[in-house]
């Protein structure tokens, strides 16, 4: 017989420790079994292997025994005891490889882009958005896509222009005059005409849309920045017929009309000879309206074949090669095609007029 026990105050016999011990072992098993993450496990753990868990105070049993029950107990208690532990850290090391993986499997499946931050989009700004428009159609007839500098040089705003220093044009064009000595902001695109002809030899096809500037009083319909897309070809026989039918081509696309006329009037520019005025049929009306000011026409483009002279300041022969020039008013065309009816809203920056793109 053993000694009573606070734990086990019947008197236990032999037969008991056999029964209790498997009860014990097959208890913790099934609670660690069922014990789905390592928190749950933790709790078992304690539960059985804690300060005061259910084998921990079993195991003290020992310390009561007789020396000869000790010696007939020990090896088995202590068998117990080590098992527990070791059966705990098998199922410790599976459920961590478990939630390792299950980490992963959630890392790999994680969508960064699902994550969303309210909805807010932007928008394309109006010249940006006629801008692509004017250079796909040219880009469908094989032009590249040029740019020129905003801070330019007398010499590429006007003199390689034919514009010399004392002309009168240059008047046409109030000039931003930088404090660098013959600095300027270009007051046109032209000046890429200039650049890509120092750079490549005829045949040249580019289209350049930017912004420009003058220096005039705003209103609105003025303003002191605007946008001008520039186009140029040269190459061999290129005449006025071609400028023409491409001009027309151009503004066909960009009003989606499947015929809209242009009217020719004589204009001058000094980089182009002969140079003209290209106006085109009203897209809204067919007999008047306050977008043309009832003249049925609206002016669009500053346009002519390129001056012998201009052809010569890049080092291109003029009776080999010809080719033709325009300055389309692209801040013009967007106004028009959307009904905006002061230039001013185009550089506020204000997102209720932005908004609507
Ligand atoms: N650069 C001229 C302007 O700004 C327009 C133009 C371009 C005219 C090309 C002829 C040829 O007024």
């Amino acid at each position: 017989m053993i000694k009573i026990t606070e734990n086990y105050q019947i008197g236990i016999l032999e037969m008991d420790y056999v029964s209790k011990i498997q009860e014990l072992e097959q208890g913790f098993g099934l609670a660690m079994a069922q014990a789905s993450d390592l928190n749950k496990l933790e709790q078992v753990r304690q539960q059985y292997l804690g300060r005061s868990g259910l084998i921990t105070e079993f195991v003290k049993i020992i310390k009561e025994l007789s020396s000869e029950d000790k010696k007939s107990w020990g090896g088995e208690f202590n068998r117990l005891k080590i098992a527990s532990e070791q059966s705990y850290q098998l199922r410790l090391q599976e459920l961590q490889i478990a939630q390792k993986r299950q980490v992963e499997l959630e890392r790999a499946s994680f969508d960064v882009t699902a994550y969303q931050v309210g909805r807010q989009f932007g928008s394309l700004h109006p010249c940006s958005l006629i801008s692509a428009k004017i250079e796909d159609v040219f880009i469908s007839m094989g032009y590249q896509i040029a740019d020129g500098p905003e801070i330019e040089t007398e010499f590429y705003n006007f003199e390689a222009l034919n514009v010399a220093k004392d002309h009168p044009a240059r008047d046409m064009q109030d000039t931003f005059w930088l404090n660098l000595p013959g600095y300027l902001l270009r007051t046109q695109t032209s000046n890429v005409q200039i650049h890509t002809m120092q750079n490549q030899q005829p045949p040249i096809a580019i289209l350049a849309p930017g912004r420009v500037y003058r220096s005039e009083s705003t209103d609105a319909s003025h303003d002191f920045a605007f946008m001008q897309v520039e186009g140029l070809l040269v190459g061999r026989d290129i005449s006025m017929a071609n400028l023409l039918a491409t001009m027309q081509v151009c503004l066909q696309a960009i009003f989606g009309q499947q015929r809209l006329e242009i009217r020719v009037r004589p204009g001058f520019f000094p980089f182009v000879e002969p140079g003209v005025e290209i106006d085109m049929e009203c897209p809204f009306c067919k007999q008047g309206c306050s977008v043309c000011k009832r003249t049925r026409w609206i002016e669009i483009c500053g346009a002519g074949l390129v001056h012998p002279n201009v052809l010569r300041a890049v080092g291109a022969d003029p009776d080999e090669f010809s080719g033709f020039a325009f300055g389309l008013g692209l801040t013009r065309v967007v106004m028009l095609n959307y009904g905006i009816n002061d230039i001013r809203l185009l550089h506020t920056n204000r997102v209720a007029f932005l908004q609507q793109f």
